[in-house]
């Protein structure tokens, strides 16, 4: 027999309404359908004299369900079921366990009373998915917390535990762990003992005099968060709704909370950011992987090169409580490796975020040592030397002799080939590229690196580990780069040639920022540093801009003059001596620089980066477009509002694409000629961001 959706039981005179729809009792139309229909029964049974709404499985509702959002609205929708929830003329309380978010607290909003485990969270999320609050959240939250505290929770979207709820008053009683059901019953009875009122959030209206004293306050919260906000439209519809809830009575307060939400509905924005959530949980899945393929046990850790990424890779497993030994060839490296990592959690100290005792356990985790047998006893070995392949190769040579046979061994190259790494051990089906970004402890983007050798269960087990240690991790194949590197390559190279053309690095890095990159190219090489990426001193000839600037000593911010000019604060200005040095090479090439629309630095930067995404995708390197996408947003910050590169270029038109691709070709050579897969998709009307879904 299929599992109801929605029971309800009745029990000495209280109904308890469970709704068990996995994985997450999101509120699709079957469970709104059935909240109505049981509710409506409980309502119209004289015996009942109160009501627990509660849901089976791992979690309280999780919110609307965000595959139905934007395909029209089945009824019963979610006002409706509210109505019927806020319209009972007996008490209901909401029992909260996992995580009670958006339309799910939204729903517990329009309970008379709400009663939740200490570990469960509760929150307004929505705004990661480019949306408001539509069910009432806008208008209810402040009713509750304050305008002030509610624009925090969902301009930010994050959920607060239940402890934190409570002295907020959004929780009304927090109940023993393993007694949920037992605490809502409690709580039911007494507040049926008292016969007093029953409380409904829309009708408070002391909370909202915070924001009625103080109108400024929506302003001054615009301006202290412009740069968190800068090119999303959600947090600005948020702001709007909650000044709303404290001018409008509720109910038009709703109406214009709906007008608000419909509209962010209606963008590309969030069609974007929804499209983003799912393919963040897609990545995961791997469509040759054998079900068999159990990921292996891994308990200890072993890292070699205690440089800016090793330190940070270990500082992953050091935060999930796994043991880690990290080895350097000299004890001089091995000292200031670790020093980094302590220096790094005492930061996170200062800042409040880590308690003292937990920085000295997770430190108490860290063996250091100069020798490399002390490897024999781990699971997983990540090698993070410098990237020289002999170096690699020798190191993985001796490694396959010291480190225990069912160990896993892994590189961090970035661009190296693994294959060739892998060949000179015994056991290349072990051998596996995870290729973290820097700062390894805090960039979400792990790449999977998938040799040809490597078992299918070794893949299994990269996917497990990166799981344990927080990361978003996408499978690659073996190729110059593998995907988030080699797919922003072109947009570097492009922006340097640009510059003798006419736009200059700073008006450049302006287009990507007005985009909504974090940062321009020119800015982000400053703070690499100039010297370090492809710049041999031996070599230089004073043939390029970089050249000129690292002959010059102008290596980036940690000289306080590279692309840019620093001050003592580490701001950029514009540098006279790169205009020069731009004007000189421009001069020397005979090339007549002319001003550059934004749209046109656009479309020379990322037109390319499509295209290489287009060849990545038709060689095979990537499973899936949306995989690319998730690359992209957590390896270099592409905006997520865009969808990632792909989503993007699908939602400007890649037949637009193909003909920007043949202007640029026209100027720089066939490198940047239309790849086949991405003309051919033009010509079908295909789309890039759902190759291989
Ligand atoms: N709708 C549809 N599917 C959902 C969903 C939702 N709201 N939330 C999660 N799922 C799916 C996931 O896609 C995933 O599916 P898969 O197994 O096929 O990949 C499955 O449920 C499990 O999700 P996770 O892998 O994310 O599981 P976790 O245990 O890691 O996390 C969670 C659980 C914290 C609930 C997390 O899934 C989450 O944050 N969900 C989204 C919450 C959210 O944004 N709610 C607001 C929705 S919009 C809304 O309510 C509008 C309203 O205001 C009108
Ligand atoms: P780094 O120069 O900061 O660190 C390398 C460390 O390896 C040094 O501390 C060095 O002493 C140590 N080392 C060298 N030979 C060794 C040996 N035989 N035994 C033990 N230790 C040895 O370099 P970084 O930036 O950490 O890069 C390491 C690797 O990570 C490279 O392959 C690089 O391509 C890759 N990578 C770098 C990223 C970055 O942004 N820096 C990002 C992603 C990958």
């Amino acid at each position: 027999m299929a599992t109801q959706i929605a029971t309800l039981s009745v029990a000495d005179g209280i109904a308890t309404i469970i709704i068990n729809a996995p994985p997450v009792n999101a509120l699709s139309a079957p469970v709104r359908l059935g909240l109505v229909e049981t509710f409506t029964a409980a309502l119209a049974d004289d015996g009942i004299k109160g009501i627990i709404l509660a849901c089976a499985g791992k979690t309280f509702f999780a919110g609307a369900d965000i595959t139905e959002l934007g395909k029209g609205f089945q009824q019963p929708d979610l006002h409706a079921v509210q109505a019927v929830i806020e319209g009972s003329n007996k008490p209901v309380v909401a029992a909260i366990h996992g995580t009670a978010l958006g339309g799910g607290l939204e729903v517990a909003l329009t309970c008379n009373y709400r009663v939740a485990v200490p570990s469960a969270k509760v929150g307004l999320p929505e705004v990661a998915l480019g949306l408001l609050p539509g069910a009432g959240g806008t208008q209810r939250l402040p009713r509750v917390v304050g305008p002030a505290a509610a624009l925090d929770i969902m301009v930010f979207g994050k959920p607060l535990s239940a402890r934190k709820a409570f002295e907020l008053g959004l929780i009304d009683a927090l109940v023993d762990e393993g007694g949920l059901h037992a605490g809502a019953l409690a709580y039911l009875r007494q507040v049926i003992a008292a016969g007093k009122p029953l409380p409904r959030v829309r009708d408070r209206e002391d909370a909202l005099k915070e924001g009625r004293n103080d109108p400024g306050l929506f302003d001054r919260f615009r301006a202290a968060n412009a740069r968190a906000f800068r090119g999303f439209k959600a947090p600005e519809n948020i702001i709007r709704a909650v000044e709303a809830a404290v001018t409008l009575p509720f109910e038009q307060g709703i109406k214009r909370e709906w007008e608000l939400f419909l509209e962010l509905l209606g963008s590309t924005q969030s069609a974007a950011q929804r499209y983003a959530f799912f393919a963040e949980r897609g990545v995961g899945k791997i469509p040759d992987l054998p079900t068999d393929a159990k990921p292996l046990p891994i308990s200890r850790i072993g890292v070699i090169g205690a440089g800016t990424m090793g330190g940070g890779i270990a500082m992953n497993f050091l935060n999930s409580g796994l043991p880690v030994t990290i080895v350097e060839r000299a004890q001089e490296s091995l000292d200031r490796g670790i020093d980094t990592i302590r220096r790094n959690y005492a930061n996170t100290v200062a800042k409040g975020r880590l308690s003292e005792t937990e920085m000295e356990r997770r430190m108490a985790l860290l063996t250091p040592t100069l020798d490399m047998q002390a490897l024999a006893g781990c699971d997983l070995v990540i090698e993070a030397v410098f990237e020289n392949i002999d170096l690699k190769k020798q190191i993985f040579a001796t490694l396959d002799g010291i480190a225990a046979p069912h160990a896993i061994l892994a590189s961090n190259t970035s661009f190296l080939d693994l294959d060739a790494i892998a060949a000179v051990t015994a056991r290349p089906q072990q051998v596996i590229g995870l290729h973290f970004f820097s700062p390894a402890n805090v960039m979400r983007l792990l790449e999977v690196v998938r040799g040809r050798m490597t078992s299918p269960q070794v893949l299994a087990t990269a996917l497990q580990v990166g799981r344990v240690i927080g990361k978003v991790t996408v499978v690659s194949g073996v190729c110059d780069g593998f995907i988030a590197n080699r797919m922003m390559a072109p947009r570097t190279a492009i922006a340097s040639d640009l510059t003798l053309r006419g736009p200059l690095p700073w008006e450049i890095d302006r287009v990507m920022t007005d985009y909504g990159f974090p940062m321009g190219p020119f800015a982000m090489m400053d703070l690499v540093g100039l010297d370090v990426i492809g710049w041999n001193a031996e070599t230089s000839r004073s043939a390029t801009l970089q050249e000129l600037l690292c002959e010059a000593g102008h290596w980036g911010q940690k000289r306080g003059r590279g692309y840019y000019d620093y001050d003592d604060k580490r701001r950029a200005q514009p540098s006279a001596f790169t205009m020069e040095a731009i004007e000189h090479l421009a001069t020397k090439a005979g090339i007549e620089r002319r001003p550059y629309s934004d749209d046109e630095i656009l479309e020379h930067l990322l037109y390319p980066v499509i295209n290489e995404g287009a060849r990545i995708l038709r060689e095979g390197i990537a499973f899936r477009g949306s995989d690319v996408d998730i690359a992209l947003i957590y390896g270099y910050g592409w905006p997520v509002f865009t969808g990632g590169p792909l989503f993007w270029a699908d939602t400007i038109g890649l037949d637009r694409i193909v003909a920007g691709l043949e202007k640029l070709r026209a100027s720089y050579g066939d490198t940047y000629a239309p790849d086949s897969l991405l003309r051919d998709f033009a010509a079908k009307g295909l789309k890039l961001h759902k190759f291989g879904a």
